[in-house]
């Protein structure tokens, strides 16, 4: 067979013409989503130069194949080893295994179960007093005075750095638009995180950590040399507050939404909190995961479901059309407290990198939700919630909500 016969006989990718990119999507990404999944097993999107895939497998064979799709060159659009890029790289994250795992394995030993089980008893002391003056208000900003100002309550407790509010949401809009092309959303954000660079620097130094948190056990390890090369543990600092402020507010976020949408799964929740309120978090996460997409690159030509992919090309994994792929979940467009797709649905990653701070993320709001369930009877909107446009992240920006105290 000739070499131009064997070209014309390359299944490739067919082109999906949208814009995952653009406000509209952002802020209502179900038609991308649906599109997405119903053109193929994996598509290319011209307006960016990438792949994208939407279905269930495929994200998962994507996120679970380091060998054909690398995170070396980043998980955002960008491919960070070229110039031009000056976003610092999470040296676990945006690498492979065994290197990645090197690291993986020194961190998870500080996220052990004795010390999830300590904060866990730590954030359920906290979250009745918390719930009971929001509850008293009768109607807040879900997100404002809930999601974000629990999260940024406990969470900084247990990495042990300070997040004061304006400087981490900037840092975090930051963040997850320079993941994304560098668009109006993207340029916005860097001006308004600019002067709080500083900040975030020294929030990522030995200095900035508190006794007995997570992040003062990271740099102890590396003073014993655990870690497998210098700087490690200001990066894992970095990238523990990175990924573990904004996608809990997130998801919790929308986990209120949701609730507050159908009063059934309420019901269902307080009738057995202690078994549910993991679940109500989990199905927020399947339904809205924080993150839309997260990019890997192709290591050379590969095949992916029968499709020849072009090497060194990013191709975007979305989780919220995987997550919502029918021919893995049933009624996958349903809230439903019954369900339980923990491990199975992709809103957490999965292989290689699958997130490492899962665990804190539920007891946080695991914490919040059964002391909530316990004094309120009714939980509504009490107004439109409205989203805030980010380039790779799915997160609310209002949400009025109205209690009703049991
Ligand atoms: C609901 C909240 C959260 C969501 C939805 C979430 C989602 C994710 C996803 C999708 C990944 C995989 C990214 C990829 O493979 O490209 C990931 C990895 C990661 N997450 Fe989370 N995350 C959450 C909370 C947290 C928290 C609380 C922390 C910190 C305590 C954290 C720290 C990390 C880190 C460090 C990684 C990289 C792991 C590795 O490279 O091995 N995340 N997360």
């Amino acid at each position: 067979m000739t070499a131009s016969v064997e070209a014309r006989d390359r299944i490739t990718a067919p082109v999906l013409d949208m814009d995952p990119y653009s406000v509209e999507n952002i802020t209502s990404p179900y038609a991308f989503q649906t599109a997405l999944r119903d053109i193929g097993p994996v598509a290319f999107i011209p307006k960016h130069g990438v792949y994208a895939v939407g279905r269930h497998a495929e994200c998962t064979e994507v996120f679970k194949d380091h060998e054909r799709f690398s995170a070396k060159a980043g998980i955002g659009i960008q491919d960070i080893r070229k110039p031009g890029d000056f976003r610092v790289p999470n040296r676990m994250l945006e690498n492979d295994p065994p290197s990645s795992t090197a690291i993986r394995g020194v961190v998870t030993k500080y996220l052990s179960p004795i010390v999830i089980r300590r904060w866990k008893e730590h954030f359920e002391k906290l979250a009745t007093p918390f719930a009971e003056e929001i509850v008293a208000r009768g109607s807040i900003d879900g997100v404002e005075d809930l999601a974000e100002a629990w999260i940024l309550k406990v969470f900084p407790q247990a990495v042990g750095i300070d997040m004061p509010r304006e400087q981490i949401l900037a840092i975090g809009e930051m963040r997850f638009n320079q993941s994304g092309p560098p668009n109006e959303l993207y340029r916005k954000a860097m001006e308004r995180a600019k002067p709080h660079i500083e900040w975030f620097e020294h929030s990522v130094t030995r200095e900035a950590a508190k006794p007995g948190s997570i992040a003062e056990s990271l740099f102890e390890a590396e003073e014993r040399g655990e870690f497998p090369e210098p700087g490690l543990a200001s990066n894992m600092v970095r990238s523990l507050i990175g990924g573990g402020s904004d996608s809990t507010i997130a998801a919790l976020g929308h986990t209120l939404h949701y609730l507050a949408r159908d009063p059934a799964q309420w019901d269902l929740l307080r009738e057995d909190a202690n078994g549910r309120a993991k679940l109500a978090f989990e199905e927020a996460i399947r339904m809205e995961p924080a993150f839309m997409v997260t990019y890997r690159t192709t290591t050379g030509p590969v095949e992916l479901s029968g499709v020849s992919l072009d090497g060194d090309t990013k191709i975007g994994i979305f989780m919220g059309a995987g997550n919502r792929d029918p021919r893995k979940f049933e009624d996958p467009d349903r809230y439903d407290l019954m369900r339980n797709s923990t491990g199975v649905h992709v809103g957490f990653g999965q292989g290689a990198h699958t997130c490492i701070g899962q665990m804190i993320a539920r007891i946080e709001a695991e914490a919040i939700l059964k002391a909530l369930s316990k004094l309120v009877s009714r939980i509504e909107l009490d107004g439109e919630a409205r989203y805030r446009p980010i380039n790779q992240m799915r997160m609310l920006d209002i949400l009025p909500l109205r209690f009703t105290s049991a």
